[in-house]
């Protein structure tokens, strides 16, 4: 494994499959996500689901949290071992010639999603682990004591949102999410070699998926922003 990932193409070739996985991740948790603003209830049962399931709270969650860090830190190596190479194979290196602004700064669109998570860890991930397994309470009920107490996970979620500083950072975590992805799918398709007749199909689809899904975020944020405010 370690001999993979000390190849050039190794190193491309894991950043791709991490990348892959991440993308299926997100399209799920839009899928959930976005539940919040048509159906409240099927949101807190899926949710519930989510966060009870034992293969996905002991399996699929480590196993994401992994994709996450690896894909993270995979990146920072890439990023430093292209600035090395670049410095001894260029003289004069005009990036604008030949490469878009995306690509030339995967590493700071990166950063900023990085940072991005670390917020949303905080908002949503820290306060269910600590009510899980720290408070102790698996019920995911808003008061276990109370009979009619409903499932708290969608309260919890329109809270967060009543804050317009928050939306906001959210909203540009989205806008460098889409841009990030606007080149990482592409890229990702080029590392695993493929290049055949689906490729401008699957190009096409990378684009259309890099846009909407952010935006489809951005919707979220802003309509429980709006919501409260309106209300
Ligand atoms: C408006 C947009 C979003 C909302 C409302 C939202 C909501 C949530 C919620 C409620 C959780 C806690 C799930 C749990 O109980 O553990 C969560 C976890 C998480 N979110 Fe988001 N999320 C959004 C966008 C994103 C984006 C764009 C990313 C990635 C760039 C992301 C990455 C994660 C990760 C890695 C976790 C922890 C893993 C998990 O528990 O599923 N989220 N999010």
């Amino acid at each position: 494994m370690s001999g993979i990932l000390n190849s050039s193409i190794g190193r491309k070739v894991a950043m791709a499959l991490s990348a892959f996985f991440l993308m299926i991740f997100l399209l799920q948790h839009f899928a959930i996500n976005i539940l919040s603003v048509f159906s409240p209830d099927t949101f807190n049962e899926v949710s519930h689901f989510m966060g009870t399931f034992w293969v996905i709270q002991y399996v699929l969650q480590p196993v994401l949290i992994f994709g996450v860090v690896f894909h993270f830190v995979m990146g920072f190596i890439l990023e430093l071992k292209n600035t090395k190479s670049r410095q001894v194979s260029y003289a004069k290196n005009n990036g604008g010639a030949n490469s878009s602004w995306m690509s030339r700064n995967m590493i700071w669109s990166g950063l900023a999603i990085l940072a991005f998570i670390g917020l949303h860890f905080y908002d949503f991930w820290f306060p269910e682990i600590n009510t899980k397994f720290i408070v102790g309470d698996m019920s995911g009920l808003i008061d276990p004591n109370t009979a009619d107490s409903g499932f708290r996970y969608f309260e919890e979620l329109q809270h967060k949102f009543h804050s317009h500083v928050r939306t906001i950072i959210y909203v540009i975590a989205f806008i460098f999410l889409a841009l990030h992805l606007l080149h990482g799918f592409n890229s990702a398709f080029q590392s695993v070699g493929a290049n055949n007749k689906y490729t401008k199909g699957l190009q096409g689809f990378g684009k259309v998926y890099a846009i909407l899904i952010p935006l489809g975020f951005i919707f979220i944020a802003v309509f429980h922003h709006l919501k409260h405010v309106l209300s």
